[in-house]
């Protein structure tokens, strides 16, 4: 097992949190979508919002651990052959995908504290409410998840696609090495 990212690919740290968290995140938004279609009388009507919250809560730990894990092991370089134009688009698609996975986080605690209550993670420990506006932060709060929802999920297609786009038409090691295979950079057109 090497952990720690190197120079010719990223270790198994960061490849577990950048695919568990990433799956998370389609769950979450499968989960955010059916959720707020659900009746009162509904058996998950609580339920589906108790998960939605606690695993969103989980998702910011994990969040955390990975950003001060990139801070202590930072990711390999960018391959040579990648243009100028690849190597400025994936920094500004990564960065844009950690501050909007922090935003959708911080909106659904503020819809979820706007009346006062602590986020509750399974019963396990509570976060509390800070800024809690019963009048229109909710609203508010909502209207700008469901859009952070929507662009995390379109941008990490086009990452997902630019990734693949990288593996079977450049067949270089862009993905090889997000999936533990070290790619080094030598030999790579
Ligand atoms: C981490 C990624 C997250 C994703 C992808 C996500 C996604 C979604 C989506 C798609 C909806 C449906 C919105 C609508 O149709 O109006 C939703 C609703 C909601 N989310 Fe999240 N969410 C996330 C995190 C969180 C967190 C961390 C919390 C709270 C701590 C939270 C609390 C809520 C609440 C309370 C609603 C219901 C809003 C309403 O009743 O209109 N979400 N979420
Ligand atoms: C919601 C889903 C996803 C999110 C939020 C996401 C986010 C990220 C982020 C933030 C990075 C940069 C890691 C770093 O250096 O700090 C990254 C790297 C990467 N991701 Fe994703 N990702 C997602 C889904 C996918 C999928 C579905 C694929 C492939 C089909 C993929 C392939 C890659 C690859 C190959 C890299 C490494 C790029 C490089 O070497 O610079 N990702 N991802």
């Amino acid at each position: 097992m090497q952990w720690r990212n190197s120079k010719d690919r990223y270790g198994h740290l960061a490849i577990l949190l950048h695919w568990i968290i990433a799956i998370t995140l389609y769950g979450m938004f499968g989960l955010g979508l059916w959720m707020v279609t659900l009746g009162y009388y509904d058996s998950w009507y609580h339920k589906a919002p108790e998960l939605h919250k606690s695993i969103g809560i989980l998702l910011l730990l994990a969040m955390i651990i990975r950003v001060v894990w990139r801070w202590i092991s930072p990711p390999p370089p960018a391959l040579s052959s990648w243009s100028h134009f690849t190597r400025i688009s994936a920094a500004v698609a990564h960065i844009l995908l950690y501050l909007l996975i922090f935003a959708i986080i911080f909106t659904g605690y503020l819809i979820s504290t706007a009346d006062g209550k602590p986020v509750s993670v399974f019963g396990w420990f509570e976060v509390p409410a800070t800024f809690s506006d019963a009048g229109a932060q909710a609203d508010l709060a909502g209207e700008i998840h469901l859009w952070l929802a929507w662009s995390i999920v379109l941008l990490s297609v086009a990452h997902a696609l630019a990734a693949l786009k990288h593996h079977f038409i450049n067949k270089d090691g862009t993905l090889r090495r997000m999936m533990g295979k070290p790619s080094p950079d030598h030999g790579v057109k």
